[in-house]
C-alpha cells in the first residue's frame, strides 16, 4: 500500500518588500531560506503540487521579495530571497538583505525557518555563518537537503552524514533534517507532515515565538 500524502491546497497571497507589509500574523508560518539557486521556490512548488505557484529560475537571485502562500486555508508557507557570500580582497561578508534580517527577527508568527542545503555540496561558509546567526537570534530551525535526485542513494547518505558530523563539531544536537527532490518528490510526505504538526490548528492559537507578545 502506498503512503497517504496529505491533501494540499495552495493559494498565492502576497509579495512584500518588508516584514510589516506581510499578511496579518494570525496564522502559523514557516519559511524557506537558503543560498540563491538552492531550490527554495522549486520545493514550494513540489510540496504544493503546483508548478505555477512560485517562480523558478536557473539564474540565481530570482526571488526578491517575501512571498506568502496560504496552505489549506490554515498556515503560510513563505518563499524568501536567497543569501550569498561575497569576498572582496580579504574582506568576506555574508550578504543577506535587510528584508530577510528584519523578517526573521520581527515576524512573530514565524514558527520554523527551514534552511535549504544543496545535498551535493560540503558545508559552505555562507550556510554555517547563517546558521550561527539564526541560532544567536534563537530562531527555531530545520534543515532540508535539496536536489537529492542528483546523487545516488548511497552518496546522499554519505553527504548527509558528513554534513551532520561537521555541525556536531560545534553544535550540541541537531535539528530535524529532511532529504528532498523537487524533481522526484522525494521527501515530500515527511516534510509536509512535519509542517502540519508544527502548525496544527488543534494546538489552538498559532504559536508565538518565545519572548514575543
Ligand atoms: P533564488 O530565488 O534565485 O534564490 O533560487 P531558489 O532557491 O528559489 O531556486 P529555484 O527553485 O529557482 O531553483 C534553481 C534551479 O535549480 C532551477 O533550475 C531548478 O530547476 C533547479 N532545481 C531546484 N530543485 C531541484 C531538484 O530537486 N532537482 C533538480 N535536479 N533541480 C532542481
Ligand atoms: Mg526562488
Amino acid at each position: 500500500m502506498g503512503k497517504i500524502v496529505p491533501h494540499i491546497q495552495s493559494k498565492y497571497i502576497s509579495s512584500a518588500t518588508d516584514y510589516n507589509k506581510c499578511p496579518a500574523p494570525e496564522r502559523c508560518e514557516v519559511a524557506f531560506i537558503g543560498r540563491s539557486n538552492v531550490g527554495k521556490s522549486s520545493l514550494i512548488n513540489m510540496l504544493t503540487n503546483n508548478n505555477h505557484l512560485a517562480r523558478v529560475s536557473s539564474t540565481p537571485g530570482k526571488t526578491e521579495t517575501i512571498n506568502h502562500y496560504l496552505i489549506n486555508e490554515e498556515w503560510y508557507l513563505v518563499d524568501l530571497p536567497g543569501y550569498g557570500y561575497s569576498k572582496k580582497g580579504k574582506v568576506k561578508k555574508l550578504l543577506f538583505s535587510k528584508i530577510i534580517e528584519k523578517y526573521i527577527k520581527m515576524r512573530e508568527n514565524l514558527t520554523c525557518v527551514f534552511v535549504l542545503i544543496d545535498i551535493r555540496h560540503a558545508p559552505q561558509e555562507a550556510d554555517l555563518t547563517f546558521f550561527t546567526w539564526l541560532i544567536t537570534h534563537e530562531i527555531p530551525i530545520a534543515i532540508v537537503f535539496t536536489k537529492a535526485d542528483k546523487l545516488s542513494a548511497k552518496a546522499q547518505n554519505d553527504m548527509v552524514t558528513s554534513y551532520k558530523n561537521k555541525l556536531l563539531e560545534t553544535w550540541e544536537y541537531l535539528p530535524e533534517t529532511f532529504v528532498t527532490s523537487a524533481q522526484t518528490q522525494h521527501g515530500r510526505e515527511e516534510l509536509i507532515k512535519y509542517i502540519i504538526e508544527l502548525c496544527h490548528p488543534a494546538q489552538g492559537q498559532p504559536q508565538k515565538r518565545d519572548g514575543m507578545e
